[in-house]
């Protein structure tokens, strides 16, 4: 035998020996038992000191929420080793994430793998649009693909777990987290929640996907005057059928874990409300995966006034059947202690450890620990890759900007323009298309709008000149010097793009805005723009619908740009230069003024609605219209369709039964393009008041000029019915209308009714 062969004979004998006694002194080591059976062998010998050092979630390098007595790496490490770790946030690259397993699994006493989360909300390194943005599009495929995108680059770098999606449902424009959500309405929340759950995890059986984190348990959209950690107080009702579907939607769809709220409902903080997690989470809808806390939110408890100290909080949170203290290391001080007086029960803490033990085992971390800590991996899917990813990422930014105005078809922009103004100095920075929430995304390699414009004389037959100005500071006041450079830099131009907004950084977490206006100072500058009489293209980024009731008068066209990522300059240019004809509809109400703010396309009618009338003693303000400026849903494209035809299959239905609602859509406009169909329902009397429209159902299809289309949509229980405060199902008979329109607003109606 060759001597080299038998050496490898001699050490796989030996290893093989080595690892049969292992497994059998060790059985959770043994990969040949079930998950269970090793579960059982691994609980069986751990101390309540481990047991809670598996539910202690520590922070790693950046802080994403606010600095709280930090220990050093080493006192980090340390507590690894003594396997007072069960997870880590804030950690990701595969030579961190490496060096740190190896601390947890060949230098504690058990073993134990870790855990490793990010919040990878829109793209690791590749940066996709912002999820209110992508939710724009309507392509529920196209969105579970950019989570699986997501997803393999955040493996590939050693990540086990992303803190996504938000789900969240907020009507209110103030609050800077609705760029992390996917709009107003519940039933198409839960479609994007339950398609990015989809993309994330796959079927977690690969090292490409990654643990999905529906967030935040419950209602924290609902902060009032939008204002970031502040107190919410809505019904039961509302809680079940507003906030409560978009999360149980990405529960269906299998998402491993949850994360508790920074909010309180009916009083008690989220993260120590029994009725939300153990009476709905747990038992009504019997997740059996993990929660983890917000950062420090059992601690928080003191704050709120519901716990005393640090012990009252965890003793109060695990009883109410949460689980993982993220960041704030009061778990893993207090819990044995108070398992030991008997305050907590121990099968509360096993049923949390087994959870998480259940996660670690089906990523298959016990058996090969540094899966995901790859690096060939790490160079292939970060670096090699990355062009095909941002195809992906231009694909979605395109389908994710929104056309509010385009007067006399001034856009797509023709292709005999001579010359071109570019304002703004949005337009010429990287950060500001990426932030909030960017993981390792590197804005140096991100197409701001201008180099985007520019490009399109090489990349789409354009042969004009370009002239760049700010025009104004962001963050600053009327500044004439910088109007009259901007109205001079356009005195040739055939058009003038101007890229108006907030910067990147005032969306997102703790970005709360009490006036969610354009600027004075880009007001102005329009004002002066419009006086030189040539044709205006606002081109507005943001993490969020602002009100735009100002500039909307001085210009001709406005494309609703939000914050688009890695590819924002290359998608602007395709929708600017017809190539891409834009189809992407608003999923959240632009307000026509800050006071009507909280404003929703599915409120109440009320017992005094405006109507017709002259609006005297009925709901309504004095010095504002009632409607928005742009409603759900809305949203152009530079061709337009007709809809014809509305018919149901028959006007009456049965409990049981499904009707079809059908109508005709033609492109009876001159390009090429996408349509977004909506229907809606309303329930015309019911037990409990109804919303005036509710999302049901949607399509969207190309129609090439001319060209018609017959949709059907199915009409069931399901889009007939709602749920009472206790979280009941109820179909009840009488009337419903049903609406099919192009938004929430232009609809077709026709009557139904449940006999
Ligand atoms: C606080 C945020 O509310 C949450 O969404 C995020 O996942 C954690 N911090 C971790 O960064």
């Amino acid at each position: 035998m060759h001597k080299f062969s038998f050496l490898l004979l001699v050490f796989s004998i030996s290893f093989h020996t080595l690892f049969s006694q292992t497994a059998q002194h060790f059985p959770y080591k043994n990969s040949k038992l079930s998950a269970e059976e090793r579960i059982k062998d691994l609980m069986g010998r751990m101390t309540l000191e481990e047991k809670a050092g598996q539910l202690n979630q520590l922070n790693g390098g950046i802080f994403t929420g606010p600095a709280l007595e930090n220990p050093g790496q080493k006192a980090k490490m340390q507590l690894v080793r003594e396997g007072r770790v069960g997870s880590f946030l804030n950690v990701s690259g595969v030579a961190e994430t490496k060096a740190i397993q190896k601390i947890a699994v060949e230098g504690s006493r058990l073993g134990i793998p870790l855990l490793f989360a990010l919040d990878v909300i829109h793209g690791y390194k590749t940066i996709f649009p912002i999820p209110l943005a992508e939710a724009c599009s309507w392509d529920l495929k196209g969105i579970e693909k950019n989570a699986s995108i997501a997803a393999k680059e955040a493996s590939a770098a050693g990540l086990h777990w992303t803190f996504a999606p938000m789900c969240d449902i907020s009507n209110d424009i103030r609050w800077g987290r609705v760029m992390e959500g996917a709009g107003e309405d519940p039933w198409y929340g839960g479609l994007v929640a339950a398609a990015r759950v989809k993309g994330f995890q796959g079927n977690l059986n690969d090292e490409s996907h990654i643990l999905a984190c529906v967030k935040h348990f419950a209602g924290y959209g609902a902060v009032e005057s939008g204002r970031e950690y502040n107190q919410t107080d809505f019904s039961h009702v509302a809680l079940w059928n507003k906030y409560l579907p978009p999360y149980k939607a990405a529960l269906d769809a299998g998402a491993a874990t949850v994360m508790n709220g920074f909010n309180v409902l009916d009083g008690v903080p989220v993260s120590a409300n029994a009725y939300l997690v153990t009476d709905i989470l747990k038992k009504k809808w019997k997740f059996n995966g993990l929660l983890v806390s917000d950062w420090a939110s059992f601690e928080e408890m003191i704050d709120w006034g519901h716990a005393e100290n640090k012990k009252d909080a965890v003793m109060k949170a695990i009883n109410a059947g949460s689980m993982v203290d993220m960041q704030s290391r009061t778990l893993i001080t207090y819990l044995p202690e108070l398992v030991t007086e008997g305050k907590v029960s121990i099968e509360k803490v096993d049923d949390a450890v087994k959870r998480l033990l259940q996660i670690k085992f089906q990523l298959g971390l016990f058996d090969a620990p540094y899966k995901f800590s790859n690096e060939e991996r790490e160079i292939n899917e970060l670096f090699t890759s990355s062009d095909a990813n941002r195809e992906v990422a231009r694909d979605a930014a395109k389908k994710s900007i929104v056309l509010l105005k385009n007067d006399n078809n001034v856009l797509p922009i023709p292709k005999m323009i001579k010359n071109i103004a570019v304002i703004g100095p949005l337009a010429v920075s990287k950060e500001d298309m990426f932030d909030f929430w960017v993981a390792k995304g590197d804005n140096r390699l991100a197409v701001p709008i201008a180099s985007g414009i520019a490009g399109m004389v090489d990349t789409k037959g354009y042969s004009f000149k370009f002239n760049f100005s700010n025009g104004y500071h962001l963050n600053g006041k009327i500044n004439d010097t910088l109007i009259n450079q901007a109205l001079a830099s356009c005195a040739n131009a055939g058009i003038i793009c101007v890229n108006i907004g907030l910067s990147g950084n005032l969306a997102g977490e703790d970005r709360s805005l009490s006036s969610p206006e354009i600027p004075e100072n880009q007001v102005a500058l329009l004002k002066a723009l419009q006086k030189t009489g040539k044709p205006i293209v606002a081109i507005v980024s943001s993490g969020r619908p602002l009100i735009l009731t100002k500039i909307e008068p001085l210009v001709s066209a406005i494309l609703q740009t939000w914050i688009l990522g890695s590819e924002t300059g290359n998608a602007v240019a395709d929708v600017l230069s017809g190539d891409y004809n834009p189809s992407g509809k608003t999923v959240m109400t632009f307000p026509y003024s800050a006071g009507q703010i909280p404003i929703y396309y599915n409120h109440f009618n009320t017992g005094r609605p405006i109507g017709k009338s002259d609006g005297s003693w009925r709901s309504r303000y004095r010095d504002v219209p009632n409607e928005p400026l742009y409603p759900f849903g809305y949203g152009l494209s530079y061709t337009t369709f007709a809809y014809s035809s509305f018919k149901l299959s028959s006007p009456t239905t049965i409990k049981g039964g499904v009707i079809t609602a059908s109508i005709t859509v033609t492109n009876s406009g001159k390009y090429e393009g996408e349509e977004v169909s909506q229907l809606y329902i309303q329930d015309v009397a019911a037990s409990i008041v109804r919303p005036v429209k509710e999302l049901k159902g949607f399509q969207k299809f190309a129609l090439k000029p001319g060209e018609s289309k017959t949709l059907q949509f199915s009409i069931s229980d399901k889009e007939l019915s709602f749920f009472d405060g206790d979280g009941n199902t109820k179909l009840e008979e009488g009337k419903f209308k049903v609406y099919i329109g192009t938004d929430s607003k232009n609809v077709q109606v026709l009557d139904l009714e449940l006999k």
